[in-house]
């Protein structure tokens, strides 16, 4: 997987041919990744789930790793999560962002990395502002990478959620269903990964949205775009509202957010549209009122707080994976005693 071999790992432009490195296994993107090996994560995400769901004490699956947890962009939930995932696999945590850090002293991102590697890091969790950086810094470390959100580029583990949510809320059929994506998908890391998730799983993904804040890749993507936010939702199975930042507005790529709400707010009038029994997703932090009404936020359609939820236990997963060592059938707990970063197991 990208989850694969770092041979197939975006490279931000200038960054040098990427040396490979056997060992490390890394969760850079959905892009490319399997349907099987998308499936398998989601299988051990929901095991996660129910065990997390009766037993709260944690394992020791990765009782031997470190895991550093490096937030170079603002984050709550994807931190809180992964956190709470490692501690909860019996790892030693690091959490660190930006502010804090010799960067401020000049010293390199790469350098920075090598830190964390050189104190005994297996698996380094890295949200960056700039696309391609998780990939790049894959190349000059040993550690497993974990992109946790690389500027407009992908959010792996948000994307896994949230197709662990879908499947919840389906009934575990992915097929023939369509999903409405609305908003600022030409800045959202959330949809990119969401948009290959789903494509790769057989979802109909339709996007909605201003034009100035629709990617120029709509059909490489494999999207169908609407004209009206009505138009996504006629029929939809789920929409995802994606956060509308400010900064658009002073970019002059939206009017105003009044505007926005009107054009292409989720109200309940608008929920209506879909079919009976579909969901509302959106990836946090929602901005009540502007993308999405506070009713439907908090309506009876609304799985944002499983959203929530299913971050642990997909978080767990990636761990488990990225670190190498398999979970032991049945008892909730993995083969302790083996270092993580260990040769690679295959996902199923
Ligand atoms: N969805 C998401 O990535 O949220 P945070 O920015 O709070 O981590």
């Amino acid at each position: 997987m990208n989850v694969h071999s770092h041979a197939n790992a975006l490279a931000p432009s200038g960054a040098g041919p990427f040396s490979s490195r056997p060992t490390a296994r890394h969760l850079l993107g959905l892009e490319g990744v399997a349907r099987e090996s998308l499936l398998a994560l989601l299988d051990d995400a929901e095991r996660d789930l129910a065990h997390l769901s009766t037993d709260r004490s944690p394992t020791d699956e990765l009782r031997l790793a470190t895991v550093v947890i490096a937030m170079f962009e603002d984050s709550t939930r994807t931190r809180v999560s992964f956190q709470i995932a490692a501690k909860r696999l019996g790892a030693t945590v690091s959490t660190f962002s930006s502010h804090g850090l010799s960067l401020s002293k000049g010293e390199t991102l790469r350098d920075t990395l090598r830190i964390f590697e050189a104190n005994g890091a297996d698996v380094i969790v890295v949200r960056h502002s700039s696309p391609g950086a998780p990939a790049y810094l894959a190349e000059q470390v040993d550690s497993a990478v974990v992109n946790a959100g690389d500027g407009t580029h992908e959010h792996p583990t948000q994307g896994l959620l949230d197709l662990m949510t879908l499947r919840q809320a389906w009934g575990g059929r992915f097929d023939g269903r369509r999903i409405a994506i609305v908003g600022d998908v030409a800045h959202s890391r959330v949809a990119r990964s969401a948009i290959f998730g789903l494509s790769t799983l057989g979802v109909a993904v339709t996007l909605a949205g201003p034009a100035t804040l629709m990617p120029a890749e709509v059909e490489r993507l494999g999207c169908t775009l609407a004209g009206s936010v009505d138009e996504a939702m006629e029929g939809a199975d789920a929409v995802m509202a994606l956060r509308i930042q400010r900064e658009r507005m002073e970019a002059g790529l939206l009017p105003s957010l009044s505007e926005y709400t009107r054009v292409w707010g989720i109200d309940a009038t608008r929920v209506r549209r879909m079919k009976a029994d579909a969901v509302v997703l959106h990836p946090g932090p929602v901005n009540r009122g502007v993308e999405l009404a506070p009713d439907v936020a908090d309506g009876e359609r609304s799985v944002i707080l499983d959203q929530v939820a299913n971050g642990v236990a997909v978080r767990c997963a990636v761990l488990r994976h990225c670190a190498g060592t398999p979970r032991a059938e049945g008892s909730g707990t993995s083969q302790s005693g083996r270092r993580a970063g260990g040769p690679a197991r295959e996902a199923a």
